[in-house]
């Protein structure tokens, strides 16, 4: 079979050698989009990372396509509903990452309490006054966590690490693990009204699609930290500007953006304007918040340690074998 890996680096290729004997392996370096997809209508495996768009005008132009095994845990950019109808199977990789995500989480949230990028590029320019680098500690507040799954979890006990006190939101509550590690479920209005820090880790999806827009940034404390390692559309950005521009939102911390495929790089953004449908205003709310001091933007790397996608090279191989011996792990469809 011929399978394309998209959005690939040339150290991973040796992940995939054992496909070599029956299989015809590609690598490409881009996401897979509408000007390359001419390229690829033969391909019948996909590997995608989340910026390949696989949505259904992209996929129809790929008649013997049978599986897509995304390198990642969300998989908001395919139409799954397009794959049921055409029983194109799709597997992602569950688990490779809690610990990573739920780390980054802190170094954005200890970046923001400690001030930590403006720190350093005053020191950067001989500068060493502490004029403005007061912070905050962590000990003692409350962190809610939005959505308790893998990562919401490691989250919480990171944050238990730090003498924090958390409240959790989430559709299905996981009473063993809020004995186990200290933690209260509450209504979202409690969550909102209550947390000094709140931290996403919902899916996106119909249900979680801007969870966080203008009446829930009104419930919230005066001068919360918002950080978002989730997906940039279960907030909305317009709301956020608006909260924090009135000091509601005192910063916030975000590896995620509504228009995240676009804004990536102008290059990427002149090409989409004329072949991608996307949201000029989200698109312009994404520019602004990039250029706020208290916003700090990482380009959805949370996942990218050495070892976490080491462990989603190793489950994507599995998932592909697992395909074409007739049983796919981590199928999602
Ligand atoms: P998970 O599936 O283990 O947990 C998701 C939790 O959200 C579940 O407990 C579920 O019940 C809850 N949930 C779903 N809909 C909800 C709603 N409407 N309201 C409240 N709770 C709801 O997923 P995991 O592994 O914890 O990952 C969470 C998300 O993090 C992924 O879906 C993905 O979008 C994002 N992610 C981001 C990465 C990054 O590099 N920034 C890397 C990996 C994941």
């Amino acid at each position: 079979m011929k399978i394309i890996v998209f959005e690939s680096e040339d150290w991973e290729k040796p992940f995939f050698d054992r496909f070599d004997k029956d299989h015809e392996v590609v690598f490409e370096h881009e996401p897979l989009h509408e000007d390359t997809i001419g390229r690829y209508l033969d391909a019948e495996i996909i590997s995608p990372f989340v910026f390949s768009d696989l949505n259904r005008s992209i996929l129809e132009q790929m008649p013997q396509l049978k599986f897509i095994a995304t390198r990642s845990t969300g998989f908001d950019h395919i139409d799954i509903g397009y794959c049921k109808e055409q029983k194109i199977q799709v597997s992602n990789v569950p688990t490779y990452g809690e610990n990573t995500v739920a780390e980054h989480v802190f170094a954005l949230l200890l970046s923001i309490s400690h001030k930590i990028p403006e720190a350093v590029s005053r020191t950067r320019q001989g500068d060493f006054s502490q004029k403005g680098l007061q912070g905050f500690d962590l000990r003692g507040r409350t962190i809610g966590i939005i959505g308790t799954g893998n990562i919401g979890l490691k989250t919480i006990r990171i944050a238990k690490g730090f003498d924090m006190n958390v409240l959790a939101y989430d559709i299905t509550q996981n009473e063993a693990a809020a004995k186990e590690f200290g933690f209260t479920y509450t209504a979202l209005p409690e969550l909102l009204a209550q947390s000094d820090i709140i931290s996403l880790h919902v899916p996106e999806n119909k249900t979680t699609y801007h969870l966080l827009s203008d009446p829930e940034f009104s419930a919230m404390k005066d001068g919360v930290v918002l950080i978002n390692t989730a997906r940039g559309k279960v907030i909305n950005v317009k709301a956020l500007l608006h909260a924090l521009s009135e000091g509601k939102v005192s910063a916030a911390g975000l590896d995620v953006l509504p228009e995240e495929p676009s804004i990536r790089e102008e290059a990427e953004l002149l090409r989409s304007f004329f072949t991608r449908k996307y949201d000029l205003e989200n698109l312009l709310a994404d520019h602004i918040l990039l250029h706020m001091k208290n916003v700090i933007i990482t380009p959805h790397s949370a996942f990218n340690t050495r070892e976490a996608v080491q462990r989603i090279l190793r489950t994507t191989v599995e998932n592909i074998n697992g395909f074409c011996r007739g049983n796919t792990p981590n199928a999602i469809n």
